[in-house]
């Protein structure tokens, strides 16, 4: 996925970010001292357990999994030093993923239509919120390459542990007035049960629904939580809201949200109404990464999944604790998707992509080697995945994961096509 050097500035290698991040430890107490985070002797003995600990937890290395127990709350730990593990080794890397993907539909061309936001600003909410990763990650994207969202707005913070989301308060509004935002953050001490919905009844509705590495803690089946997610923004998303889920990269944890991608598509083609009732009614549209509603190219095989990879330049303590943890964070993979409730087409959504949906229009979802003059990787579009070569310019550069190639022709079979000719990369 393309950044530009601007967005991965607000985070490292300089240490404004790092400044930010121990001015709000500091005030709430998770660090009694500035320097503490240049102490290589404090990292490795008050924080360096609790990453790996958690590491272990959200990588399923053991018999738990991170829906089993509140991990916030974990008896074996020092509760204080553990969410200053979280918020200083996993809030920082969920947040600019969440800024990559925002950035991604700002390059796309996404804006919000004019005269969408009511004068007090934007209502927003984020669920398993934590330290507020996903509403920080969009304030970061928002000041770099702005899709149009007002200085003012309000963000409604749900989670399950009091503490962490005490700390997302507090982080969400002081990062986002760093990037001269006025975000206000309200939090909601609260479990979510699916069989209740995602949202009270009594909830407003909402310019934007997100959450980042939370469903992949509930226990339910992916069509339970698709239905869940439908019914509630059916009820809570504004006409042209965005929803956007941010969830791991790995495996089984990708594949649940393709099947949720699949379940919420079967649901709106089920409900969808035909002919001239549905002219000028706002529809379900998943705008990323897919680029059309066809079916997942990676659910197609068994063993297959989609993630998505940003790279960022790490703030300097982070780098000092991955060399502890022999964690590498310099690259981030992850998984995502997007979805707009909007009656706009989809080239208005995304005019970077010209006419889309379109069989010529492909993604790369893999990493892409160099075989000989040409580049080798995996292509997802209309008709599916498919393995393919192209002869690249040198100059250009090889295309990179994330690519989306405009009007390409290919030829040959899905496991060894050739990308002949194409107007364009974006
Ligand atoms: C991995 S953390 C992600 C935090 C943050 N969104 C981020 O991206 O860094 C998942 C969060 O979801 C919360 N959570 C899990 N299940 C929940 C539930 N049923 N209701 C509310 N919060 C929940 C956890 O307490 C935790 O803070």
């Amino acid at each position: 996925m393309r950044v530009p050097v601007s967005l991965t500035d607000r985070f490292g290698p300089g240490p404004a970010y790092a400044d930010l991040l121990t001015a709000c430890a500091l005030e709430e107490g998770l660090l009694t001292s500035a320097e503490d985070l240049a102490s290589r002797r404090f990292l490795a003995r008050s924080v360096v357990p609790h990453i790996e600990t958690l590491s272990r937890l959200f990588n399923r290395l053991d018999d738990a999994t991170p829906g089993d127990q509140n991990y916030w709350r974990h008896a074996s730990s020092h509760s204080k030093n553990l969410r200053l593990a979280y918020f200083l080794a996993f809030l920082p890397p969920n947040q600019f993923r969440m800024a990559s993907v925002w950035n991604e539909l700002h390059r796309l061309g996404f804006r919000f239509p004019e005269g969408m936001f009511p004068e007090g600003g934007f209502r927003a909410v984020e669920l398993g919120a934590g330290p507020a990763a996903g509403a920080s990650g969009i304030a970061a994207g928002e000041a770099n390459g702005p899709l149009g969202l007002p200085a003012r707005g309000e963000w409604q913070l749900v989670e399950r542990d009091l503490a962490a989301l005490k700390l997302g308060e507090r982080w969400l509004s002081s990062f986002s007035s760093s990037q001269g935002l006025s975000w206000r953050a309200q939090g909601h001490h609260r479990r979510v049960e699916l069989k209740d919905g995602f949202l009270p009844p009594a909830a407003p509705r909402f310019h934007l629904w997100i959450s980042s590495f939370f469903l992949n803690e509930l226990k339910e089946p992916s069509d339970r939580i698709a239905e869940a997610l439908s019914a509630c923004w059916e009820r809570h998303l504004e006409d042209e809201g965005l929803a956007i889920l941010v969830e791991p990269a790995l495996q089984a944890q990708s594949r649940r949200l393709l099947e949720i991608r699949a379940a919420l598509l079967k649901r709106w083609e089920d409900n969808e109404p035909k002919g001239r009732k549905a002219q000028g009614r706002a529809r379900f549209q998943v705008l990323l990464p897919c680029l059309g509603h066809q079916a997942c190219g990676a659910l197609a095989k068994e063993d297959d999944w989609c993630h998505e990879q940003t790279e960022w330049w790490r703030p300097n303590y982070l780098r000092k604790l991955d060399e502890l943890t022999g964690l590498d964070r310099r690259a981030l993979p992850f998984s995502y998707l997007v979805v707009a409730r909007t009656r706009r087409a989809p080239a208005e959504l995304l005019p970077a992509l010209g006419a889309w949906p379109s069989p010529s229009t492909y993604r790369l979802v893999s990493p892409s080697h160099a075989e000989g003059k040409d580049a080798e990787f995996y292509l997802c579009g209309q008709a599916g995945k498919r393995r393919a070569r192209y002869r690249y310019e040198k100059e250009a550069g090889k295309p990179q994961r994330g690519d989306i190639l405009l009007e390409a022709e290919l030829v040959g079979a899905p496991e060894a096509s050739r990308v002949q000719a194409l107007s364009r990369i974006v």
